[in-house]
């Protein structure tokens, strides 16, 4: 038991209209899952955070907020801190979330004939960014090398083309859990510029890493790429407040950073959350002790989850974890549909999880585990899964 912060309790998130334990539920229509689905944390935020709202609370007037100095400051600050890069204020453009930002620059910053290149299996909101904004979606399958997932770059320059404008990258990758090394974002930039593509690079699962894994931002790759980067990210993930509903992109190119304005501007989207504002400042630069103990907490369940997988379900494989608090797990050994292991997972092992078609065809095979959950409810999870792992298929 971590003895300075509480990731150990269970708290009880049905009826907060929480997209994780309600929502789902009401999909299923059973109320006795465990909820191992939705990204986001079954933990407190941390405690100046929980200040900083509740100060907003007394205060007791929501009216209309703008952003403030210490927004660009934290932003900033945390950047030199984990990517090593200095941010010009003028850089940064404040987005209510990345699933915004990802429709808007594929929006405004293609070609209507354009083609968007995206890994995949991928998170299904960047490719409907691609696809509702009826742009050609051009899926790179990764591919297993040493049993992680790596780009082929031989592939890719066979699919490029001339219509092609854009790259979406996820770095740390969702739902496979890759953190790009230097050199795959090096040849990736090669490749993006040798094609004058925009890369967009979502980064919001940057700070959850796995003990001795580093972080490389695209920020911090060298040379002319950053003229075609788009880089977005958020604290939402780090400090499980996606609720808040605040990111942010970081856009060097002058000329990219107007055309991605004007959009935010002509839809109408001039004010952050009033709560969001004062979680910016607290979270960049008040909770880095917490968040140090999280990634400790995680990388515990995540040794747990595989002792025990290993142990006493071993046709289920989970791949390496660099970053997120996900797990990719192939269960193509067992022998069954999706369709069928979907069914085992909600009617009989009575655990929610994501199936991998969520992330498209390159996610069949695949289901994704949510780790950041009580070590608890995580063991009662698995409990469930052993009890009923011999009924699989039955
Ligand atoms: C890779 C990735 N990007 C974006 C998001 C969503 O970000 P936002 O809440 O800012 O739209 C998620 C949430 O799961 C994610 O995994």
């Amino acid at each position: 038991m971590n003895t300075t912060f509480d990731f150990d309790s269970i708290i009880d998130r049905r009826n907060t209209n929480c997209a994780k334990w309600d929502t789902q539920t009401k999909k299923y229509g059973r109320n006795e899952l465990i909820h191992l689905g939705v990204a986001d944390m079954d933990f407190k935020s941390p405690q100046p955070i929980l200040d900083e709202l509740q100060k907003v609370v007394e205060h007791g007037i929501f009216g209309y907020t703008d952003l403030n100095e210490a927004f660009y400051e934290s932003i900033q600050h945390w950047l030199k801190k984990k990517a090593g890069v200095d941010v010009p204020k003028e850089w940064i453009v404040f987005c209510p979330r990345i699933n915004i930002s990802s429709s808007i620059c594929v929006d405004s910053l293609t070609d209507s004939k354009a083609n968007v290149i995206i890994n995949s299996p991928a998170y299904s909101p960047l490719m409907d960014a691609i696809l509702k904004n009826n742009r050609k979606a051009i899926a790179n399958p990764l591919v297993l090398k040493d049993g992680r997932f790596s780009m082929d770059m031989n592939y890719l320059e066979s699919v490029v083309n001339e219509d092609t404008e854009m790259f979406i990258l996820v770095n740390p990758d969702n739902p496979s859990g890759r953190a790009w090394s230097k050199e795959e974002l090096g040849e990736l930039s090669d490749f993006c510029l040798k094609h004058n593509l925009i890369l967009f690079s979502d980064e919001i699962h940057a700070d959850i890493l796995v003990e001795g894994v580093a972080h490389t931002s695209t920020l911090s790759l060298p040379g002319a790429i950053q003229d075609r980067l788009v880089y977005a990210s958020s604290l939402t993930k780090t400090f499980n407040i996606p609720g808040l509903i605040v990111s942010y992109m970081v856009i060097p190119n002058e000329k990219l950073r107007e055309k991605v304005k004007n959009t935010i501007d002509r839809i109408g989207m001039h004010n952050p959350n009033i709560f969001s504002v004062v979680a910016v400042e607290a979270g960049y630069n008040r909770c880095d002790e917490w968040l140090a103990a999280l990634n400790a907490y995680i990388n515990d369940n995540e040794k747990f989850f595989r002792a025990f997988v290993e142990e006493n379900m071993p046709e289920f494989h989970i791949m390496p974890r660099e970053g997120t608090y996900l797990l990719w797990i192939d269960y193509k050994d067992l022998g069954v549909s999706e369709d069928e292991l979907k069914k085992w997972f909600i009617h009989d092992a009575k655990v929610e999880v994501y199936m991998g078609s969520n992330f498209g065809e390159h996610g069949i095979g695949y289901i994704r585990v949510n780790l950041a959950t009580s070590r608890e409810l995580l063991k009662q999870a698995l409990l469930r899964m052993k009890e009923a792992y011999v009924r699989i298929g039955k």
